[in-house]
């Protein structure tokens, strides 16, 4: 009908081919070395390792080098990243002005899209995307700081002191020191715990091309500055129907209160007028069980029965329902598993971590793929400006009437 449609068949009759596909459904918008999904079997794999093997077997350190790096660390190797890693782990001192500027009620994450993207002011004359070494160090920058400026928005939100991180922790212990230890008492760390943040962590390093990724990738296409880039990322992120399903996950288990109750809200959700829905539940490429929800599970039992809570009435009621919509007729053919945010809330709560700052633990662990995929894209001689098309739909052209004429 207009001038765009004629666009269009232009582009078909020089390309052969154009596409229409709301979501991406199905349509890759690059190539990558890095995470492997395989949704109808509920397979997910870094790098060629299965996320289980990782999950038990690596810390998260050691995870991201194998994300940036394309292999494992080897002893050496291991020591050396952990070493630049925590020469990095500070923010310089004008950030504590720049955090002051926020009420304190400010929700956490728009505090920390704040934060990174102003990071972009202190790294950028010195930074040149197309060198390797430059962007390798805006990486470790990344990793190093997003746990600092996640536990300042979180001491913050509380009006005490922010802590300094400690450089002789480790990266997860380290990080709960800066979220819990004030002046007068030190959080004192227990090994079960500190595991299962890190494996938090790594469960949520990355996840090929999902909403929050594609986003970094489009804003880096452009050759902006990767502070920005990963900034445009949490954004992204903060959204309930990708990062923020954590916290809307365990507001809906509180919200149902008893296993008595769950009959009457999985009848809401199947009534499409609600706009309920079953949060922590459904993913985009996984139509199988999502193989990280299976080990926040297996977390949830050791980091509940380390701290003496068997009988949490939380994941009872989680499991309960679990159990209850994988036997619903809705579910099954729908082919809708728990996802990693169905349990990932309720190991964090039980951390000591409060729902408000739950999608800012995914920002810190999701940085590495982020910052991982950047670096892909950057370094891939193909690489072009993302630009998507549209399909015009609407007016065709109209000739201008005089403001007085108009009827
Ligand atoms: N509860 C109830 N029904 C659901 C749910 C759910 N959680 N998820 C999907 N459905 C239904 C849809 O209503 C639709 O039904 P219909 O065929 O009758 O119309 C069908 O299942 C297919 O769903 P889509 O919306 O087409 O699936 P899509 O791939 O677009 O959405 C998404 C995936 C956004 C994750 C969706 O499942 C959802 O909103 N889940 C709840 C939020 C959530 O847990 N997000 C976290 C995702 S994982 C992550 O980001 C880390």
């Amino acid at each position: 009908r207009g001038p765009d449609v004629i666009d269009i068949r232009k582009l078909y009759s020089q390309t052969g081919m154009f596409t229409y596909d709301p979501g991406f459904m199905s349509t890759a918008s690059c190539k990558s070395d890095i995470t492997f999904i395989d949704g109808d079997r509920g397979e997910l794999a870094y790098r060629g390792y299965s996320i289980e093997d990782l999950a038990q077997n690596a810390d998260f350190l050691e995870t991201c080098y194998l994300l940036l790096n394309g292999e494992l660390p080897n002893t050496q190797q291991k020591a050396e990243f952990v070493r630049t890693v925590t020469m990095h782990t500070m923010v310089q001192e004008q950030m504590h002005a720049f955090f002051r500027g926020f009420r304190r009620d400010a929700h956490p994450m728009a505090i920390l899209v704040a934060a990174v993207g102003a990071l972009s002011a202190f790294y950028h004359d010195s930074l040149d995307i197309n060198n390797p070494r430059h962007r390798e160090i805006s990486a470790i920058r990344m990793i190093a700081k997003l746990p600092t400026l996640v536990a300042m928005a979180y001491k913050y939100s509380l009006g005490q002191p922010f802590v300094y991180p400690r450089n002789d922790l480790s990266y997860s212990a380290n990080f709960m020191h800066m979220m819990f230890s004030t002046p007068c008492e030190p959080y004192v760390g227990n090994e079960v715990l500190v595991r299962a943040l890190d494996r938090i962590l790594i469960l949520h390093a990355d996840h090929e091309q999902n909403a929050s990724t594609s986003t970094v990738r489009l804003a880096g296409s452009s050759g902006a500055n990767p502070f920005a880039c990963i900034a445009a990322g949490i954004a992204c992120l903060w959204g309930p129907a990708h990062g923020g399903a954590n916290e809307a996950a365990l507001n809906m288990l509180e919200q149902i209160g008893s296993a008595d109750h769950i009959g009457e809200f999985i009848k809401r959700v199947k009534d499409k007028d609600s706009g309920v829905k079953l949060m922590g539940f459904g993913h985009r490429v996984y139509k199988n069980y999502d193989p990280r929800a299976k080990l926040m599970r297996q977390t949830c039992h050791e980091v509940l029965n380390e701290l003496g809570l068997y009988n949490d009435p939380l994941f009872k009621l989680a499991m309960a329902l679990e159990r209850i919509a994988l036997e619903d007729e809705y579910f099954v053919s729908r082919k809708l598993y728990p996802n990693v945010d169905f349990y990932s809330g309720i190991v964090q709560r039980a951390l000591g971590i409060p729902k408000s700052m739950f999608t800012c633990i995914f920002a810190a662990a999701r940085t590495i793929g982020w910052i991982a995929q950047w670096n892909e894209m950057i370094a891939d001689p193909e690489q072009k400006i993302g630009r998507p098309r549209q399909l015009y739909t609407g007016e065709a052209r109209h000739q201008l009437i005089p403001i007085a004429e108009r009827a």
